[in-house]
């Protein structure tokens, strides 16, 4: 397709009123990973193929009412199929063109995520599922052929439902052994050529909606909360994390134990991490952002490596705060080799103890009394794109920086950074695949990691989400983030503006380190 020259380098209105950053020798460090970034049930399809079990999401999504479209992820962007062909012994015949449109752009690194129930259909020790593995070994070997370092999550939201079932996901310490099974047969299979490890997906936002707001499976809540029959929302959030959290420690155990010395990868874990900005400078306002940041971010990583829960969340929850044993503590000390933000958005936070505000409802921790805005004095904080994600450049650097200065400047991945706008179902004409908005947002969002880097921050590799347009969960196909369009009738993918300006950036990288 088409992209023109003057449209690519045009002077358009910037989201950043920084000025813009040349690459230089004290850029990104030579071996820094540019990648893109996907998960398994937004991208492969193949719901039942080849004896997959089925998961939350395929069972979740099939029930009318919960997906905002009424579709789901049977097909979605059919990845499973471009690469299915594992029989073929004929490597020349098979479909390759997801990967070769990553080769196009000069990509060093893929972010996937492995369906567990296409590996271990009902979740448990139950019997593996070879033709999944297949699935992966192909994957992973055609990746390595282009040169494209496979970026490895266990598990990215997707459940086999058969858990869910037993004891709804994360709720029964149980969960803890199969997860570890689950890494551990992942290790094995494809360790000894997959270098980066990441245990969880997001698991803050999978306990907060899934056991607070009930808006993503087990959904679970209570009627405080959201609208369920059933469920504790004051505790469960809690109980699911703490879960997660052992079974990420677990995880990293075995890894450490018994393959890391030979497989030499790395593993960390997957948090959401959205920048809390203080509204004003007053004193409550900037412990009710600190606040904020605790009770989702730090929530998890502060176990992982300082092996306790952030001080603010001990104080305000007490005893729903379950606790860690001097065994888990072990364990838990220092359990990763870097820490992956998947960074999008920032908010302004008002402390509610002092003044008249409301503490938001749901997702917003009423525990501790704030509340978030998208303005200051009716100033907007940026440009909202979908999922009301206000678009803050300057938020990349301070997430990075308070993390570095938080974790001890823990190595970093940025593993997902993105624009998502309405799809345009019916993009027949090449105007649509103008996204100037998203090449905006990721020049302005690499512009501001690049600051914090130049402040010392150990950030190794940035992952633009998404590859491809895909399922966007509870908006279904209503929303895109990729950096090429998906045509679901035909499954046809064509490159954005936004995959030629990457491109260019990455080349740009690599003449000048
Ligand atoms: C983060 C999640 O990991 C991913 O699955 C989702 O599609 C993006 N955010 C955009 O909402």
């Amino acid at each position: 397709i088409f992209l023109s020259p003057i449209l690519i380098s045009g002077d358009l209105k910037t989201f950043s009123n920084s000025k813009r950053l040349e690459l230089d020798q004290s850029s990104f460090c030579s071996n820094f990973l540019f990648g893109a970034a996907s998960s398994a049930y937004q991208y492969e399809g193949a719901h039942l193929g080849d004896g997959k079990g089925l998961n939350n999401w395929d069972v979740y999504t099939h029930k009318p009412g919960n997906i905002i479209d009424g579709s789901n992820g049977d097909i979605a962007a059919d990845q499973y199929h471009q690469l299915s062909d594992y029989k073929v012994l004929d490597f020349a015949s098979m479909k390759e063109e997801d990967i070769d449109l990553m080769e196009g752009m000069g990509l060093s690194s893929y972010r996937f995520s492995i369906s567990w129930a296409r590996i271990l259909p009902k979740g448990g020790f139950e019997e593996v599922n070879f033709a999944g593995i297949a699935y992966y070994n192909r994957l992973i070997d055609a990746l390595l052929l282009k040169g494209i370092q496979p970026f490895v999550t266990i598990t990215h939201f997707d459940n086999p439902q058969e858990l869910d079932d037993r004891y709804d996901g994360w709720l029964s310490s149980e969960s803890q052994k199969d997860y570890a099974y689950f890494a551990d047969l992942c290790f094995k299979s494809f360790g000894d050529r997959v270098k980066y490890w990441v245990t969880f997906n997001e698991p803050n936002l999978h306990a907060t909606y899934g056991y607070r707001s009930g808006k993503i499976p087990p959904a679970r809540c209570s009627r405080t909360f959201g609208n369920c029959t059933r469920g504790n929302s004051e505790k469960e959030p809690f109980l699911a994390a703490h879960n997660m959290i052992l079974s990420h420690a677990a995880a990293v155990d075995i890894y450490r134990t018994i393959y890391q010395k030979e497989q030499k990868g790395s593993i960390g874990i997957v948090l959401q991490a959205t920048w809390f900005e203080p509204i004003s400078n007053s004193t409550a306002d900037r412990l009710a952002a600190e606040r904020a940041q605790s009770f989702t971010m730090n929530w998890f990583l502060d176990p992982i490596i300082h092996g306790k829960y952030p001080a603010e969340m001990e104080t305000i929850l007490g005893t729903i705060l379950p606790k860690f044993s001097s065994k888990d503590k072990t364990t838990l000390n220092k359990a990763l080799d870097f820490i992956g933000i998947n960074h999008y958005t920032g908010y302004y936070v008002q402390d509610c103890r002092f003044s008249a505000c409301e503490p938001g409802p749901g997702i917003t921790r009423t525990e501790g009394y704030y509340q978030t805005s998208s303005q200051k004095n009716g100033v907007p904080m940026g440009e909202i794109a979908a999922l009301e994600m206000n678009v803050y450049p300057e938020g990349m650097e301070k997430m990075v920086i308070y993390v570095k200065e938080r974790y001890n400047n823990t190595p970093m991945f940025i593993t997902e950074n993105g624009y998502g706008e309405s799809t345009n179902l019916n993009c027949k004409k090449e105007e649509c695949l103008y996204d100037f908005k998203r090449m905006e947002y990721m020049h302005s969002y690499l512009d501001s990691l690049l600051r914090a880097v130049r402040k010392g921050a150990d950030v190794r590799g940035y992952f633009a989400w998404s590859l491809l347009d895909n399922f966007e969960w509870l908006k279904g196909y209503t929303i895109g983030f990729g950096l090429h369009h998906v045509d679901y009738a035909t499954l046809k993918r064509a490159p954005k503006l936004s995959a030629s300006w990457y491109k260019k950036f990455i080349a740009k990288h690599k003449t000048n380190t």
